[in-house]
Order: C-alpha cells, then sequence, then structure tokens
C-alpha cells in the first residue's frame, strides 16, 4: 500500500469522524438519549452511537468501496465479522458510552484501518473536549497536530497505571470474574503502584504524588463497597494523593498512555473496535502493545497491556493473573 493511499484514508477518515463530532457534540448538549442494553446492563447503547457509526460506515464505504468493516453497533446488531487482510475498517462510534450517557465529557470517537491484520491508521476524537489523537503508521503520532510521547517510567513503583474491572466480563466468565480482578488490583498495590484505575482501587505507596482513578462499579456487594471505600480513604487521607479522577473509555485511556499523562494501561475483555485505532496511535508514540501474558499483542484477543517503557509492561505482565478469552470474529 503506497503512502498517498494512506493519507486519502486519513483524510477521507478524518472528516467523517469530525462530522460524527458534530452529532456527538449536539446530542451531548441535550439533556436525555434514550438508552438501551446490549450484552448486560452494563453495556450500553444510544441512537447516537447507531447513528455515528451509520455516517462513518456509509461515508467510507462510498470512498472506498472495497474496504471491509468491522463496527461496535453493527456487531451488535448481529452482524458476523472475521479479520482479514483486506483493508478493514474498525469503528467504535462512542467509546465510553456510559460516560456519554451520563454527559461525562470522557468519549470518543474511535477509527482504526487495518490492512494485512495490521493496524495503520487510528483516529480518536473526543468532540466535547475537542482533542483529536491521530497517527499513520511510520509518521508519529499527534494530537491536534502536534506530537506526542509516551512517558519513560520503567519501574511500576514510580507509575501510575490505568485498568479497569471491565465488569461485562462477569457475564462471559462468570462470578470469579470479580475475584480474579480484585486479586489484580491487590497485586498491583503491593508492587507499589502510584495509581492504580478505572475500577476499583487505587495503589498506594507513592501516592503523595499521584492523581489516581478508581471508580465503583455496577456490582456493589458490602466487601467490593467496603474496599472501595477503604482504598479511597487509604489513596486521600493517609496518603495524601493529588487527586482521584476516573475515566471509562478503553481508547482514552490508550492515549493518555501515547500522551505519557499515565505510564501503562491494562484491560481484559475489551473488543478490537475499543482499541484498534488506539493501537496505532499508542506504536506511534513509542508505547510497547503487549497481551497481558508477556506474548505478542493480538488485535483480536480481547485483552491489552499498553506502556511507554518495555520494562514496565513486563513488570506489569508479571504482576498479573491472566485471562484468556475466546479470539473475537473467527468463524464457527
Ligand atoms: C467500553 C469502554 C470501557 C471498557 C469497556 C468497553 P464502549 O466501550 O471502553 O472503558 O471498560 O470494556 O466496552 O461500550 O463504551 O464503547
Amino acid at each position: 500500500m503506497s503512502s498517498p493511499d494512506l493519507d486519502k484514508f486519513f483524510q477521507v477518515a478524518l472528516e467523517l469522524t469530525r462530522k460524527g463530532g458534530q452529532l456527538v457534540r449536539t446530542a451531548f448538549d441535550q439533556p436525555a438519549s434514550i438508552v438501551l442494553t446490549k450484552s448486560s446492563d452494563t453495556d450500553l447503547v444510544t441512537e447516537t452511537d447507531q447513528a455515528v457509526e451509520k455516517l462513518l460506515i456509509a461515508g467510507l464505504g462510498k470512498a472506498f468501496p472495497d474496504h471491509k468493516f468491522i463496527g461496535e453497533e453493527s456487531a451488535a446488531a448481529g452482524q458476523k465479522y472475521t479479520l482479514t487482510d483486506a483493508p478493514t475498517w474498525i469503528i467504535d462510534p462512542i467509546d465510553g458510552t456510559t460516560n456519554f450517557v451520563h454527559r461525562i465529557p470522557l468519549v470518543a470517537i474511535c477509527v482504526g484501518l487495518t490492512i494485512n491484520k495490521e493496524p495503520v491508521v487510528g483516529i480518536v476524537y473526543n468532540p466535547i473536549t475537542n482533542e483529536c489523537f491521530s497517527a499513520i503508521k511510520g509518521r508519529g503520532a499527534f494530537k491536534n497536530g502536534f506530537p506526542i510521547h509516551v512517558s519513560s517510567t520503567e519501574a511500576l513503583n514510580k507509575s501510575v497505571i490505568c485498568t479497569s474491572l471491565g465488569i461485562h466480563n462477569v457475564v462471559g466468565v462468570g462470578p470469579a470474574w470479580l475475584d480474579r480482578a480484585l486479586e489484580n488490583h491487590k497485586k498491583t498495590v503491593i508492587a507499589g503502584v502510584r495509581g492504580g484505575f478505572q475500577m476499583l482501587f487505587a495503589m498506594v505507596t507513592h501516592l503523595p504524588k499521584a492523581v489516581f482513578v478508581s471508580q465503583l462499579g455496577s456490582i456493589r456487594t458490602p466487601d467490593i463497597v467496603k474496599g472501595f471505600i477503604d482504598s479511597f480513604k487509604s489513596a486521600m487521607v493517609d496518603k495524601n494523593a493529588h487527586g482521584h479522577r476516573a475515566f471509562g473509555s478503553a481508547a482514552i485511556n490508550m492515549v493518555y498512555v501515547a500522551q505519557g499523562s499515565i505510564d501503562a494501561y491494562i484491560e481484559y475483555g475489551l473488543h478490537s473496535w475499543d482499541i484498534a485505532a488506539a493501537v496505532v496511535i499508542c506504536r506511534e508514540a513509542g508505547a510497547t502493545l503487549l497481551d497481558p501474558t508477556g506474548a505478542a499483542f493480538d488485535l483480536m484477543s480481547r485483552k491489552v497491556l499498553v506502556a511507554g517503557t518495555e520494562k514496565l509492561a513486563r513488570e506489569i505482565s508479571g504482576v498479573f493473573t491472566h485471562t484468556d478469552f475466546e479470539r473475537e470474529g473467527e468463524e464457527k
């Protein structure tokens, strides 16, 4: 594939993504959306997700009739998909739908392109904050046109990492999922991570300089609530963390690694549309991407470990208990 082709793919995708952004922005300014659920009570979709995906697929399909598509909402509507060598657009119309539904401005339109199964173009656009992260393979990563780069942190006890409880996994893996995810959070505490993230616990040995992110998920058993409150108190009061935040979008977690705001991100149970676009941006920003087990990263394996340095990625990989998922998009 020649370079001018990639430029054209990128430019057309960027223009359509910005149009999709207008839909998201307009809907975000309205007081409410109609919210439907998909695989579980925590897996949400709105008319805006569907409208943005339709706009992107119609526009890209018109411009590039021989290209293929994998879209979150098309898949939710029952469309089967397999990743092939053909140019394939992998689309999440709103990553962070729960944030969108609750009018929290951490949402991203994600448009990635794979060729020969490799992500080569990526756009992660937050139309609310007007942050547009983008990359074309071999040309560097950018935010609103300015170059971005990962952090150089090499040790877990000096890092701020982001993880998510991945609550949807309770449906596929069963209640044991919670024990495993909580155990992994515990291990990061013991390893001395500066800030644990997007779901339960902030980890705390070096919290005085950290902004940490945690979030109480939709499962609220007494143990989980107590753990959340205890860790919050420990981080905010005993350890004097700089602050507390939560993100709620895999793509935003990843581009925050790409721009060096956080040092690493790990999550299980994702889909290719959550990460394909951000994969290109992270790689071009100098990140290491691995399967959480330490094996080579696989876009369809439903899990990701991304870090600013390989050393940090390998240390995190060694700390976590891993879970395997059936690869997505496999012919049955
Ligand atoms: C979700 C977000 C969230 C992650 C979930 C994803 P969606 O994507 O990326 O951060 O924890 O696993 O499903 O549904 O908002 O596009």
